[in-house]
């Protein structure tokens, strides 16, 4: 497969873009993948986590309302699918899905649980799910009715958010469905408290993305002209909060 320099012009977004990818691979793939793994499965959580949890299924019901109940004859991208929640979901409506993510455990364990799993190296096919691992920018991975970023976007700065984005839409027939992780007061002082101590917070922060500057960036980026936000919204629970945004092709 190619490499993500294939897509994005190299220089400092790029760069920047590939050293967190780095660090969130290994972060989901060693740092917290049991952890994932079991916040992403019916397993008892504490009682913060449980506030996750349920955002979480909240967020992904609303990106499948988003994409509609028939996905018949629709070929969709699941970018950063994580242990394949929404990937299932999707192939369930009759959709040909593609899931990656950069963590092979996690990819491994999404396969074991997803009925509609194909066995690895298959192309994807009606109701079934082919799960891979590596970039969800990598452009080998074809066109696509649907890409859906949930929650895997979030950990990227803004200009990466939108590189993203723009790598993402030409090969994207109808909508692209992604978060972000909202600039509200309390994720502003997460943000600040986390960066006094880098070494020791071994988790990947995530980026709080002013809406207003998203939504500018997105209406200037020219790879993106043909796209216009029809939908966004918020799901707040406990500690859980994201924005879903549809970019629809016009
Ligand atoms: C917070 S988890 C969300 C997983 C899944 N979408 C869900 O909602 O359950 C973020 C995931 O995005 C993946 N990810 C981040 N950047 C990625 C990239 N450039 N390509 C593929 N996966 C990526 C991470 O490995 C991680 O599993």
């Amino acid at each position: 497969m190619n490499s993500l320099t294939d897509v994005m012009r190299p220089g400092k977004a790029g760069a920047r873009y590939a050293a967190r990818r780095r660090e969130l691979e290994t972060y989901f793939d060693r740092t917290a993948a049991q952890a994932w793994a079991r916040l992403t499965s019916d397993e008892k959580v504490s009682r913060v986590r449980a506030t996750v949890r349920a955002g979480r299924d909240a967020m992904r019901a609303l990106i499948m309302s988003r994409l509609g109940e028939d996905l018949q004859d629709r070929r969709l991208l699941d970018a950063g699918c994580g242990t394949g929640a929404l990937a299932a979901e999707a192939a369930a409506r009759g959709a040909a899905v593609t899931a990656i993510d950069l963590s092979p455990t996690l990819v491994g364990i999404a396969r074991e649980r997803c009925p509609a799993a194909l066995p690895e190296g298959s192309d994807a096919e009606p109701g079934r799910v082919s799960f891979l691992s590596g970039d969800m920018l990598d452009d080998a991975l074809g066109t696509h009715d649907h890409v859906v970023a949930m929650d895997s976007l979030i950990h990227y700065q803004l200009p990466d958010i939108v590189s993203a984005l723009s790598a993402l839409a030409p090969r994207t027939r109808r909508s692209i469905v992604f978060t972000v992780a909202p600039s509200t007061p309390m994720l502003t002082v997460m943000h600040a408290v986390g960066k006094l101590f880098p070494k020791g917070d071994k988790s990947p922060a995530i980026e709080p993305a002013r809406l207003g500057r998203l939504s500018d960036a997105i209406g200037s980026a020219p790879a993106l002209s043909d796209f216009e936000i029809t939908h966004s919204q918020r799901i707040a629970s406990g500690f859980y909060t994201s924005q879903c945004v549809e970019l629809t092709r016009r």
